[in-house]
Order: structure tokens, then C-alpha cells, then sequence
């Protein structure tokens, strides 16, 4: 049951306004102002910070009342409760990929494991928000489920280098992508009455000294690439809060720039929700305050202490301290903790299991396929190569991952499906990684990945003779704390010997690479080697099932790339400006993460503690499409099956909007779903422009052979809008736009005033 009916159902039951006390003024949606004043400054304080991390023993901690562990064990956060006045303490958890709380709390022998979904990168990749709100809906309904307020998610920062370690939980390199696809997840997480933080606001594009760095970024790129994606999830979505990234950005911390929190999110964009700050992010918590971060977390001891002397002398006043808890008991009074709402805790599992699965196989990206090497025969004997074959990435490490209770590797989903797996390949694999054990910190502090093997030759031979086909799985793990090495990005000497020796021995019979990633890894070194390449992505706990759904073809893969894959590293534009380390993660961790941050400003390293954004707006895209060297494979890219064909695209002024449609036919000889992006390219004006930018998708419903579907998408003539930095406002020319849904595709003119 929604929360929003049982909310209908306690309603008229429940007054918070009173309590057994005679008139003791209790909060309730209307009396927040009334609350406010009744508050002493103490508790007023107290609400502004978290109730610290779970653990007593954190000297940072405030006093532990309702700490984390106590309201929801491996919960990351709490508000402060004011019980006297009927304020409870919310709960706040991680994370993009699914709820992240203990599956085990002491004395208790029920088991609390949540669902990993898919990574963001896989979602964005299904250009779907169907898809999308259907996973953030069944994450929400396990949010609500486990007595959790507010999920910690989605990361939506643009995807500006290959290498940075967040990337699986961001959704692409576009902001109208980024944008959409965080606005379907919120959507989805909310329709069950529980919030979500929309995060990290803003240029969290590193986490190279994540906690100091400062992000030197142009004000046009700021507008139009790294903060629309977070415009575009506010206004399509609403969510109930939003996070403050921990970096700087032109020299103040995101989390105490007014400009950022104050006159762009609520000036400009009309938002009216609460501003959290990162775990232990910002550095002067009244300048927080002032700036209107409304809540610190997890909450310090030191904090406290510094608002209360603000206050005393003036720099912190008091109408900004009530401005911020009046949004503290604004969140309050939505939350199902607030409403009465006692946690089942019995979740449905087995049904988000299933959504997980559905939703993997809608975003993974058919890379290559020639002589049609796939779909295998799910009843055929298939040679699989690959530890990540054996022990698949479901998802990233960090905060974005899960505690859940099971994944399905490639091996256990090509065995369900009814394949045979040949069993020379899987004892050697199934040996090696019984001598590699994932260890339990592994997940957090992340980066699990067992090395890669090289079977003997004759081994391969003997697979070769027996088996139809073989499948090699090039994995990649990363998370928070730090970026990917450059190395991370290319094959390993042992990957691409794998890759070459079994195309020797298996010569004539389908060879498939699939790429278990979350973000992109250099492929065009190798990809003619192998007859087909699935980019299945990190798939969430049932990953095998759907990478084998694909493989066999119980599902057409409609996936298309939310980023570019480009050719080197060298090739991407922000690679001169990013920290581009290489050395060990732990190394990283030691050396590189969050505080390792210069503070002395006169020996502040390049692209460590500042990187400067000098490709402007030019990300991804917007910058290969006018680049002499071409990508391995292009933002938008994906194969099927099957063949579409586009009719002659229409598109007109309708009031405020463009509408763009076109008719689409499923011209081969399976079902299949098209993706349908229209990109816009602006008459010559007086700012440059990109060659195009994506506008608006749609994709179509599954589409027998033969069958046509008139695709419509429209969006508003304002987003052909462009920030004039000079002008500090957005203009559009007048002229002739073009609208195309790509360079195969007839595209359409259009006048606009
Ligand atoms: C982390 C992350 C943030 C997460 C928070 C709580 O360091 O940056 O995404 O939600 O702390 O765990």
C-alpha cells in the first residue's frame, strides 16, 4: 500500500496538535511558524545539524540523540528531534542504486537486505523515464518499506571525464539526459510518499580531493551544461531536497555560495525544498547557513558551536537561522515517520527482483554485431571466459552501493536461460576465483575486481572443439572516494591476450565481448577482433538474468549510449584539466581523497585542487561533432536486432513548444524498441554553438515486424535559449532551426522569431 493512501486513512485519526498534555502545541503542516517561534535558539541550532554518524564514538558527533543507527541502523543521517513540541527525528539514507542500510541489526534475526537496481549509467541508457520512474517507484516503496524519509539519491553531475569515479551513479554527458532521467527516478522514488536529495549540486565532476577542490568553470558552461541537469530535475520533479556537492566552484565552497543556493535554485528556478550539505562537506557552517544550506550533516559537534557564536556577533542572523528551520520542519511534516507510518519492513523483494531485471535489459548497448554472432541458441554450449563472467559487478562501491542479498553473475543467468556452459573454461574460473574472495570492506571502499586469468591454449582449443560460441567479460568497479586510474581505462596486457587468443581458437565460431562497466573503457583497439560486443553496464543484482535475456535474445537490447566512447583518453576534452592519476586506488585513497587538499592557496596543484573546465560547453558531443579524430562510438549509439526506418520527420510552433514527430518502422525481422532523440542546431548567432543538442526523446513501445509508431516529442522554444555571460541572461536568435533525430535521418527546418 502507497503511503499516500494510508496517509488518507491515519489522517482523520490523528491530530499532531495535541497531545495527552492539556494544549501543549504540537507541530503540525500548519502551525510551522508557530513552532518556529516557540523553539528555543538552542533547539533552533540543533535543528540545523544532523545527529551525526552512526556510532557513538565519533568525537565529532553531536549528542547522539536519534543517531542514525538508533532510528535506522546503517542509515547515513538524522534530523535532531524536539520531542517536546512533536518534532521527530527523520531518517536519511543512501543511495542511487537502491536503499543502503544494515541487512543485520544486533539482536535481531530478521535480515533487511534492500534490491540493487541498475547503476545510473545503465538507466540513463535505456532514454526511457517509463523505465526509470518504474525502478525509482519500486526503490521508494523499499525506502517507505524500512521506516527510511529521505534516499540520499540520484547523482546527477555531468559526466565530464571517463575517469571519474562516480561516473556509474551519474546518469550522461548530456544535461537534457541528465536532467530527464533524474527527473523520472525522482518522480518514481516520491510516488510512495518518501523523499529524495538530488545530488551533488554542483560540478562534483572528480572526487580527487573532492572535499577542496575548486571547480573553475565559465558561467555559460555553468548554466548550460553543469546546473541544467539539475534545473531540469527541479522543475519536472520536485524533489523534496537537494544536496550540496563538496567542492569548491570559482573559489566557494558549493555549500556556501548564496549565489549557487540562494539566487540560482530558488531566484531563478522557484525551488522550495530544503538544501542538505554533504557528509562533513562545506567548511564554515554559518556561512552555510547564510548561503541557504538549510541542514548540515551528518552534524558536528564543532558546528554547533560555530553557529551559536555567529549568531552572537551578528555574521549569522536570526531570521536566516528560522528561514532554514522552517524548511527542516517543512521536510518534517511530509515524512511518513512525521505522519505515524509504522515500517512493515517486509518489503517486496521479489517483485522489484523482477523489475531490476526488466529495466537491465532495456538499457544495455549493443556495441557491435556482425554476421549476426548474436542472438546465441539459449539452448547451445557456450565457452565463457572473463572473472567477471564468474563474479559480475553488480554496481558500483561506496555510498551508491547496496547490501543486497544476492546477484546473479553472467555464469548462474547463461545456466538459467538454459545454456551450457562449457565446463573446461568454468573450472578454471570457478577455481581461481575461490582463491580470490571478495572481503566485506570490498564493497564500501570498493573497487573489488579479481584479476584477470589467461587460460593455456590447449585449454581454449578443447573449448573451442566443444563449445558453439565463447563470451569474455571485461569488468570495471569504481566508487566514491577516488577516480579511475588512466590505466582503468584500456585492457589489461591479459585482457587483450585473452581476447585475441580465444578469437584464434574459436576462428569461424561467434566470439562476444561483453563489457561489464560503469562507465566508458577503450575499445577501439580491439573491437574488430570479437563478432559482437554488448555493453551490459553494471546491472544491479540480477544482471546475469538480463545480460542472458539479451544474449539469447528474449529481449532485444534498446540501449543507446548516454556518453561518448571515445578513441583515447588523450581525445577527450577535459583530459588536460583532470587529475588523470595512476597509481593504485588505495595509493589514491591515501594520497587523494576527500581532505588531502592543499590549504596553503600559493601551492594549490593543477587539476588537484582546481581544475580549470576550459572546454567550456564543449562536453562530449557538443565537442566530437566538431572534432577533426572520430570516437570508437558515438553519444546516442546503439544497434538491435532488428532494422528501423524513419518517414520524412514534421515539426512545427505549437503555443510555447516545438513539436518534432516522426513515424518509425520496425523494418527487420524481430521485435524490437527504437529510441528517438531530436537534436537541435541553431542559426549562426553571436555566441558559438554546438553543432547540435539534444532537445527531447521518446522511444517506442515494441514494435513487431512491420509495425509503424508516430513518435511525437515536443519541448519549449526557450530551451533553444543560449546564457549570454555578458548579457547575464539567456537569449535565442531569431532564424532558421533545424531538427534531426540523427546524421541518417532527414531533418527538418523550422522559423523561429
Ligand atoms: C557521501 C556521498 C554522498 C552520500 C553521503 C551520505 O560521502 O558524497 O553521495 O549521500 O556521503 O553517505
Amino acid at each position: 500500500m502507497k503511503f499516500k493512501t494510508l496517509l488518507m486513512m491515519c489522517a482523520g485519526t490523528m491530530s499532531m496538535a495535541t497531545n495527552g498534555q492539556t494544549n501543549q502545541l504540537r507541530l503540525t503542516a500548519d502551525n510551522i511558524d508557530q513552532i518556529v517561534a516557540e523553539l528555543t535558539t538552542d533547539e533552533k541550532l540543533h535543528l540545523l545539524l544532523g545527529t551525526g554518524m552512526p556510532g557513538e564514538d565519533n568525537p565529532h558527533a553531536m549528542p547522539a540523540v536519534g543517531a542514525s543507527d538508533k532510528l535506522l541502523p546503517g542509515s547515513a543521517g538524522t534530523t535532531y528531534p524536539v520531542e517536546r513540541l512533536g518534532i521527530p527525528a527523520i531518517a536519511l539514507a543512501d543511495g542511487p542504486a537502491g536503499l543502503r542500510i544494515s541487512p543485520k541489526r544486533a539482536g535481531d534475526d530478521q535480515t533487511y537486505y534492500c534490491t540493487r537496481f541498475p547503476s545510473g549509467t545503465l538507466l540513463a541508457s535505456t532514454w526511457d523515464s517509463a523505465v526509470v520512474d518504474s525502478v525509482g517507484a519500486a526503490m521508494g516503496s523499499e525506502v517507505l518499506a524500512y521506516g527510511c524519509d529521505v534516499l540520499l539519491a540520484p547523482g546527477t553531475n555531468i559526466m565530464r571525464n571517463p575517469l571519474c569515479g562516480r561516473n556509474f551513479e551519474y546518469f550522461s554527458e548530456d544535461p537534457v539526459l541528465a536532467g530527464k532521467t533524474a527527473a523520472a527516478y525522482i518522480k518514481g522514488v516520491q510516488s510512495n510518499g518518501v523523499g529524495t536529495s538530488l545530488k551533488h549540486f554542483a560540478c562534483n565532476n572528480q572526487e580527487t580531493c573532492r572535499n577542496t577542490t575548486d571547480a573553475r568553470v565559465s558561467e555559460r558552461a555553468l548554466r548550460e551544461i553543469y546546473l541544467q541537469p539539475f534545473e531540469i530535475a527541479v522543475q519536472e520533479a520536485n524533489p523534496w531536497t537537494v544536496m550540496s556537492s563538496y567542492n569548491k566552484l570559482n573559489g566557494t565552497h558549493t555549500a556556501e555560495s548564496a549565489k549557487l543556493l540562494t539566487d540560482i535554485l530558488r531566484g531563478d528556478w522557484g525551488y522550495e525544498g530544503l538544501v542538505m550539505s554533504d557528509w562533513f562537506g562545506g567548511k564554515d557552517a554559518a556561512a552555510m547557513v547564510s548561503a541557504g544550506n538549510d541542514l548540515l550533516e551528518p552534524g558536528m559537534r564543532h558546528q554547533y558551536a560555530r553557529l551559536e557564536e555567529a549568531l552572537a556577533d551578528g555574521s549569522l542572523t536570526m531570521a536566516d537561522v528560522d528561514r532554514s528551520v522552517k524548511r527542516v520542519l517543512e521536510l518534517v511534516v511530509r515524512t511518513p515517520r512525521f505522519h505515524g507510518y509504522k515500517a512493515t519492513n517486509a518489503p517486496d523483494l521479489q517483485r522489484d527482483a523482477q523489475i531490476v531485471r526488466e529495466a537491465a535489459t532495456q538499457g544495455m548497448v549493443l556495441l557491435k554485431n556482425e554476421n549476426k554472432a548474436l542472438p546465441l541458441n539459449s539452448k547451445g554450449k557456450v565457452a565463457l571466459l572473463g572473472m567477471g563472467s564468474y563474479a559480475t559487478v553488480a554496481g558500483g562501491t561506496g555510498s551508491g552501493g547496496v547490501n543486497n542479498a544476492y546477484e546473479v553473475s553472467l555464469a548462474e543467468g547463461l545456466a538459467n536461460a538454459g545454456m551450457t556452459l562449457e565446463p573446461g573454461m568454468r573450472e578454471i574460473y570457478e577455481t581461481a576465483l575461490k582463491a580470490k574472495p571478495k572481503k566485506p570492506d570490498d564493497l564500501y571502499w570498493g573497487a573489488f575486481l579479481p584479476e584477470e586469468i589467461l587460460p593455456e591454449t590447449a585449454f581454449l582449443q578443447n573449448a573451442a572443439a566443444d563449445a558453439d560460441a565463447a563470451i569474455i567479460t571485461f569488468s570495471r568497479s569504481s566508487g566514491e572516494f577516488a577516480d579511475r586510474a588512466v590505466s582503468d581505462f584500456s585492457l589489461t596486457a591479459t585482457e587483450d591476450s585473452l581476447l585475441r587468443r580465444v578469437a584464434r581458437a574459436f576462428e569461424g565460431k561467434p566470439v562476444v565481448v561483453v563489457l561489464n562497466v560503469g562507465a566508458p573503457i577503450e575499445t577501439a583497439s580491439w573491437c574488430d577482433v570479437p563478432g559482437a560486443i554488448l555493453c551490459a553496464w553494471q546491472p544491479g543484482q540480477e544482471g546475469g538474468n538480463a545480460m542472458a535475456d539479451v544474449l539469447t535474445g528474449r529481449v532485444n537490447p534498446s540501449g543507446r549510449l548516454p556518453m561518448t566512447f571515445p578513441m583515447t583518453l588523450a581525445d577527450v576534452p577535459s583530459t588536460p584539466n583532470f587529475p588523470m592519476l595512476e597509481m593504485t586506488r588505495k595509493e589514491m585513497l591515501e594520497k587523494f581523497s576527500g581532505f588531502a587538499g592543499a590549504t596553503d592557496t600559493t601551492a594549490l596543484r593543477r587539476n588537484i585542487d582546481y581544475a580549470d573546465y576550459a572546454e567550456d560547453i564543449f562536453v562530449g558531443y557538443r565537442h566530437f561533432d566538431l572534432a577533426p579524430q572520430g570516437v570508437a562510438y558515438p553519444f546516442g549509439y546503439g544497434l538491435s536486432y532488428t532494422e528501423f526506418e524513419y518517414g520524412q520527420p514534421q515539426a512545427k510552433i505549437e503555443g510555447d513548444k516545438i513539436k518534432y514527430n516522426v513515424q518509425v518502422k520496425n523494418v527487420g525481422s524481430v521485435a524490437g524498441r527504437e529510441v528517438v532523440p531530436v537534436y537541435a542546431s541553431a542559426p549562426r548567432g553571436a555566441l558559438t554553438k554546438p553543432l547540435r543538442e539534444l532537445k527531447g526523446y521518446s522511444k517506442t513501445g515494441l514494435l513487431q515486424p512491420g509495425e509503424s509508431e508516430m513518435v511525437e516529442i515536443s519541448f519549449p522554444i526557450a530551451s533553444l535559449a543560449s546564457y549570454d555571460p555578458e548579457a547575464e541572461k539567456w537569449v535565442r536568435d531569431g532564424g532558421t532551426y533545424n531538427f534531426s533525430s540523427s546524421p541518417k535521418v532527414a531533418n527538418v527546418s523550422v522559423k523561429i522569431d
